[in-house]
């Protein structure tokens, strides 16, 4: 199995970096994942995007030189490991130097990819997921994709040790996201999602779900969900990249509530389907 550092495929047993990256130290660095399907990478060109989008926001060089030929190093890894169902990892870092907060511009950034095989979650996707709602304690950055993820490690860990596999975020009386998916509600005619501000990563899986949704004739409400009106919804699913459209059916924690898997939940499923096969 190879794995991609710096424009090289090397053995995986082989790959090394720099003590003194900066990821390490401060997790000053960026990452995106990308879906494969049959062989294919799925909107990766919108995931490129968000990429350079991620290190422009962080001052991490990355031109669009640089970005086509990560593509095109990606797509060599897919094909070296003949990975058909499953992800890749794509991580940017400001690279090495000695241990100081202030980073000087003149360092070289690392990039590393791998592959792995993963299967699409579908007992989840039919049959739904508990939720823990807890309080979002990460920074006011979170549209930039960076690995400095310890707000949503910690509210994961949380969930898991409630037995549910997703913790919702909010702020305070707001609902922002999930740890690792984005959150939207149904109630009535109306669907709901948080705007795609600082609060929020604007997934990929989010764009393509507000896509099938106005296909569908349905308005979208751009407005951050009341932690209160959670008590009173129809419907509810996350959207990731790995998750695809995963629908909750229990919610604990801040605010408790049974949903089962609804019509247009599985509508937008179905409809996600056709893109990926
Ligand atoms: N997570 N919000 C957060 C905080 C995320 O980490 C993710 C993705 C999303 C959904 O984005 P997308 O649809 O582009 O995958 C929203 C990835 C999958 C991860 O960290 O593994």
């Amino acid at each position: 199995e190879k794995v991609l550092i710096n424009e090289q495929l090397i053995n995986r047993e082989e790959a090394s970096f720099s003590f003194d990256d900066r990821s390490m130290y401060f997790g000053d660095g960026i990452y995106e994942v990308i879906r494969i399907y049959g062989g294919f990478p799925f909107q990766m060109e919108m995931h490129m995007q968000r990429f350079q989008r991620s290190a422009e926001e962080l001052d991490i060089p990355f031109d669009y030189d640089v970005k086509q030929s990560l593509t095109n190093s990606l797509l060599e890894l897919l094909k070296e490991n003949e990975l058909n169902e499953g992800i890749i990892y794509v991580q940017l870092s400001r690279g090495s130097a000695d241990r100081n907060h202030l980073y000087e511009r003149h360092t070289e950034p690392l990039i590393f990819a791998f592959t792995k095989p993963m299967e699409r979650p579908q007992q989840a996707m039919s049959e739904g997921i508990a939720t823990y709602l807890t309080e979002d304690e990460r920074w006011l950055r979170c549209d930039i994709k960076t690995v400095n993820l310890l707000g949503n490690v910690m509210a994961k860990r949380k969930a898991a040790d409630h037995d549910c596999q997703e913790a919702l975020l909010h702020r305070g009386d707001l609902m922002t996201e999930g740890s690792s998916s984005n959150l939207f509600i149904i109630k009535g005619d109306v669907v709901q999602t948080h705007p795609a501000n600082n609060y929020i990563l604007n997934g990929i899986t989010r764009q393509l779900v507000l896509d099938y949704i106005e296909e569908h004739g349905k308005s979208v409400v751009f407005e951050p969900i009341q932690v209160e009106d959670m008590k009173n919804i129809d419907e509810a699913f996350i959207t990731s990249t790995t998750s695809e459209i995963t629908p909750i059916v229990e919610l604990r924690g801040t605010v408790h509530h049974k949903l089962t898997v609804g019509p247009l939940t599985k509508s937008l499923q179905k409809r996600f389907d056709e893109d990926v096969v």
